[in-house]
């Protein structure tokens, strides 16, 4: 069955000493604790080491919010998805709707990642979602899907059945606007749907689908209580120990 998990992505934010402060207390925090879901913190990449170390990993995975898609070389400033995994880290985030609006990132750049992710045993959590404009035209649908189709669907079961998706609404992200929890299960029901009419029942009922974009303390629970909501990709809420925490306890 289908794992729960809770993603932070802190995004560029925290020095290395902040960072590995919010580290420990988490790690503090979850030490007596059994959540009921995956955890995992997604930090800048020079952080992962130092919060790999630190943290108990058995409880607390560590995500890379990007990774080349180059396997090595002459790439001045890149980090590989190798480099990543040598540091402790276990997962990606991959295709986030600020790398692919700010940096260009573009389908086909998303599956070579990918690729590169699987190979080196990484697990992306692969970012999809609509924005405004598409949804109020209606095509918020057709986007997602195709968002799926163009990186990921050339993929084997197997390997596909390797990755975490993340329906991410462009304009739900620190906006304060979160999806209602109608328009959160709608869409995961139909990427789940999409998932099916390619790879079958069992992949797609396999594959974890988080939410994101102003997911909080206060709405997590409505949010995950749907059926095919399977957890969480948090941004601002995971840079506060406490707020992460009551949203991990939302399951
Ligand atoms: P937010 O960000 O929770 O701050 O809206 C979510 C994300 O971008 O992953």
């Amino acid at each position: 069955m289908r794992k729960n998990i809770v993603a932070g992505n802190w995004k560029m934010n925290k020095t290395l000493q902040e960072g590995l402060a919010l580290a420990t207390e988490l790690n503090e925090v979850l030490a007596g604790a059994t959540p009921n879901c995956d955890v995992v913190i997604g930090t800048p990449f020079i952080h992962l080491a130092s919060v790999a170390a630190t943290v108990d990993t058995t409880k607390i995975n560590v995500a890379a919010q990007n990774c080349a898609d180059k396997e090595s070389g002459a790439y001045t400033g890149e980090i590989s998805a190798s480099m990543v995994k040598s540091t402790g880290a276990n997962y990606v985030i991959l295709g986030h709707s600020e790398r692919r609006a700010y940096y260009g990132e573009t389908a086909a750049t998303l599956k070579v990642k990918t690729e590169l992710a699987l190979k080196n045993d990484l697990t992306p959590i692969f970012c999809i979602g609509e924005v405004l404009e598409e949804r109020e035209s209606n095509i918020h649908f057709n986007v997602v899907k195709s968002q799926i189709e163009e990186s990921l669907f050339d993929f084997s079961a197997e390997d596909f059945g390797k990755i975490v998706l993340a329906y991410e609404p462009v304009w739900a992200i620190g906006t304060g606007k979160t999806a209602s929890a109608e328009q959160a299960q709608e869409m995961h029901a139909f990427i789940r749907q999409t998932l099916t009419a390619k790879y079958g029942e069992a992949v797609a009922q396999n594959t974890s689908i988080l939410y994101g974009g102003s997911c909080n303390a206060g709405n997590a629970k409505e949010l995950f209580s749907n059926t095919d909501v399977d957890g969480g990709l948090i941004g601002g809420a995971s840079l506060k120990v406490a707020d992460f925490k009551a949203i991990i306890d939302a399951f």
